[in-house]
């Protein structure tokens, strides 16, 4: 039976979504209505599917699915919590959202019986949740080290190897629909936090809420002459994000780095991001992909959606010691 859909937002990743719906004929679903912010934008779809009124779609007893992709975590908390609490599946791509609220998000797993899941939330088009879930279910990871943030790895790359400015490149991210609609999420490293935070709930099952703790800092934090020297020396400046754990502990940070031709991070250049997992059996791996952009995110919506109607959940606390205790 044909399972109707209910859409938040109509930005980037949600126009990206919809055309990967357009195109694909093995699900069968259908978007009831679409809920947005501001009707006065242009929309390239029929006006009678969009509203502004949330409730329309929450408290539809037809909507199966909510496929929340807004920008705003707020907004997207009360959906995402009202949805499963009616029983709808929920796909989000609220990284900043499921970040701040991993510790409920995490009990939602279990709480709810209908599925949340958010692949598009972190590395775009990379399925590195469904790999934590499936893949890595049976090692221990000992260490996580990635690209996370589209937009700051394109303006690095822009500056690098085609001698742009920040700003221009900056207003490039922008254009492509890279950035967040507030990009110093992305310069500042947050949104890379974001998505760290909730690869660290899948990879060890661990929560991290006080971000007190974690070093975070902006690629503006780097002097001019800086970028200069990365290039006459050929090394590359990349914001890197790396969850590590060691003794039962784990830590998380998100910075620069000055990082040489061995590392396997260096040729990672524009919105690519890529996540090197270690794990025990498997040993390094590094998975390689598109981490921003409007078809490649809504590539991770519709796998979510594939996977939700076929049953599919996250597990609360995936990821306590698999080991056979000696
Ligand atoms: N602004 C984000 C990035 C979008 O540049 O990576 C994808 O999450």
């Amino acid at each position: 039976m044909t399972k109707v859909l209910g859409l938040f937002g109509f930005g980037e990743v949600a126009r990206g979504f919809y055309q990967t719906l357009q195109t694909n004929s093995h699900l069968d679903v259908r978007i009831k209505s679409v809920c947005i912010k501001n009707r006065e934008k242009l929309r390239d779809l029929d006006p009678a599917v969009f509203t502004t009124e949330a409730s329309e779609l929450l408290n539809d007893p037809e909507i199966d699915i909510i496929v929340e992709l807004t920008d705003d975590a707020e907004a997207s908390y009360e959906i995402v919590k009202t949805a499963l609490t009616a029983g709808k599946g929920v796909i989000s791509a609220n990284k900043k959202m499921i970040a701040e609220h991993i510790d409920e998000v995490a009990t939602w797993h279990e709480q709810f019986e209908a599925p949340f899941l958010y692949e598009a939330a972190v590395a775009g088009s990379i399925p590195i949740l469904h790999n934590l879930e499936q893949f890595f279910k049976q090692q221990e990871i000992s260490s996580i080290r990635a690209i996370l943030n589209g937009s700051t790895n394109y303006i690095l790359s822009k500056m690098r190897e085609e001698g742009l400015s920040f700003e221009d490149a900056l207003q490039l991210a922008q254009d492509k629909g890279f950035a967040e609609s507030d990009p110093t999420l992305d310069i500042s490293g947050k949104d890379a936090l974001y998505k760290l935070i909730i690869l660290t709930y899948h990879a060890f099952g661990d929560i991290i809420t006080d971000l007190q703790q974690v070093r975070l800092e902006a690629i503006t934090n780097m002097e001019d002459h800086f970028y200069e020297m990365a290039k006459s020396q050929g090394l590359k400046i990349k914001s890197i994000a790396t969850a590590t754990r060691k003794n039962g502990k784990t830590s998380i940070k998100v910075q620069p780095e000055l990082i040489n031709s061995n590392d396997d991070l260096f040729e990672i250049e524009y919105e690519n991001n890529a996540i090197v997992i270690d794990a025990s059996y498997s040993g390094k791996q590094t998975f390689i992909g598109k981490g921003a952009g409007s078809l490649p995110t809504g590539s991770a919506v519709i796998n979510d959606l594939s996977l939700l109607l076929s049953g599919f959940k996250y597990k609360k606390h995936p990821r306590k010691s698999i080991l056979k205790s000696a």
